[in-house]
């Protein structure tokens, strides 16, 4: 006979999002396996929290749009004629293709590749090719569905569901900590993208792990870093992991392009990073592609984008974060693989280290927990309907 499955009930339920840091263990292996789980984090972890999307710099003008998929939905961002900032389903109203297919660009009407179909930078459904005769349809009532959309420094950010917190409720002092940084000063430089084999958690577990496997993993990195005085500080919804830095020998490129008095690490829950140094940020966003893969996107930003000696030196600076990337990757990988392995149910965290992880475990269980219960509400009162 084989074993009994557990319902997602029941997986949830093997999570204790009570214990003190000093007792508990991370979220169980399942919950990074287990497809019911990355279903459940779709409607409910990744359609009701604000989502980057793309950078205000490639929304500037009017006309100006940007595509995104969050959670398998498709997005369009559009700058209207009046200069508002608008977001859509990017789906056309007829029968369902992508309206805009490029990840950004120019448009001054948005037309659907597919049979024609062409909406304004509103959203409105302008034009439809050979639809005499067509009864009972009403262009007004068929424009493209609209999406909550907000920015913040140079991110643009979305909301699939209504939202609950408004973006800057949502951020809460993280705007104000991030403020003298200036990042927004920053120019973009360059984008890469990785795909891991890993499910999207366990590389924001790795992120968020207070540098415990830094001096492990990342030889070259840790030599910059002052280790010991490295501090995690939780909020509401984000982590800062901080460090000072000092002057490393090991190895000459990171030295030479990880600079200033502190490094400073920020993650906003649920799956964005910002990394700053002096002169220098980049930003990981983490998507889930299946249960067992996710793609992480790199943006580096760089206070001079302009000239040769600025591009010679940030493409060094990309290659020494290209070099951690690799780092990380080939762990979370086997990280991946143990997850799935008989002999691996949860591990215990660091109470020195592993505060993030902590705070990140406990707002997805909340956040997981939390839809099943309303998706039960919603079923018990059709039932009784
Ligand atoms: S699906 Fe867009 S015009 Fe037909
Ligand atoms: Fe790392």
């Amino acid at each position: 006979m084989s074993p009994r499955v557990a319902s997602i009930r029941e997986v949830l339920a093997t999570y204790n999002d009570r214990a003190p840091l000093a007792e508990a263990a991370t979220i169980p292996a399942p919950w990074y396996t287990d497809n019911r789980i990355a279903a459940l984090e779709h409607t409910t972890v990744f359609s009701r929290t604000w989502q980057v999307v793309g950078r205000v710099d490639q929304v500037a003008k009017p006309g100006d749009y940007l595509t995104a998929n969050i959670a398998g939905e498709p997005i369009v961002v559009v700058r209207g004629q009046e200069g508002l900032l608008r977001a859509f389903f990017n789906v056309c109203r007829h029968h369902a293709a992508a309206v805009m297919t490029e990840p950004c660009g120019h448009a001054t009407i948005l037309r659907c590749p597919y049979h024609g179909w062409s909406y304004g930078l509103d959203g409105t459904l302008k034009g439809v090719p050979e639809f005499a005769g067509v009864c009972n349809f009403d262009n007004s009532k068929n424009g493209l569905v609209p999406v909550h959309v907000d920015t913040w420094e140079n991110f643009v950010f979305v909301h699939l569901d209504e939202p609950v917190f408004s973006l800057q409720d949502f951020l809460g002092t993280l705007a104000a900590r991030v403020a003298p940084l200036q990042v927004s000063k920053l120019g973009f430089f360059e984008r890469k993208m990785y795909t891991l084999n890993c499910n999207w958690k366990v590389y924001v577990d790795n992120y968020l792990d207070g540098g415990y496997h830094v001096p492990h993993l990342h030889k070259a990195l840790s030599s910059v870093l002052d280790y010991s005085q490295y501090t995690i500080e939780n909020d509401v919804r984000y982590c800062l992991q901080s460090s000072p830095m000092v002057a490393g020998q090991e190895d000459a490129a990171t030295s030479a392009t990880r600079t200033g008095d502190r490094a400073y690490y920020y993650w906003l829950y649920p799956n964005f990073m910002i990394n700053c140094y002096e002169g220098y940020m980049d930003t990981n966003l983490v998507l889930p592609l299946d249960v067992d893969h996710c793609l992480v996107i790199f943006d580096f930003y760089f206070a001079d984008v302009t000239t040769e000696a600025g591009k010679q030196y940030n493409a060094q600076s990309i290659a020494v974060g290209d070099r951690v990337q690799d780092e990380d990757v080939g762990i979370c990988e086997a990280v991946q693989r143990g997850l799935k392995s008989r002999a691996y149910g949860a591990g215990r965290l660091s109470v020195r280290r592993e505060g993030g992880e902590h705070l990140f475990h406990r707002l997805l269980a909340a956040d997981l927990k939390g839809g099943l219960d309303a998706s039960d509400r919603n079923q018990g009162s059709r039932a009784a309907d």
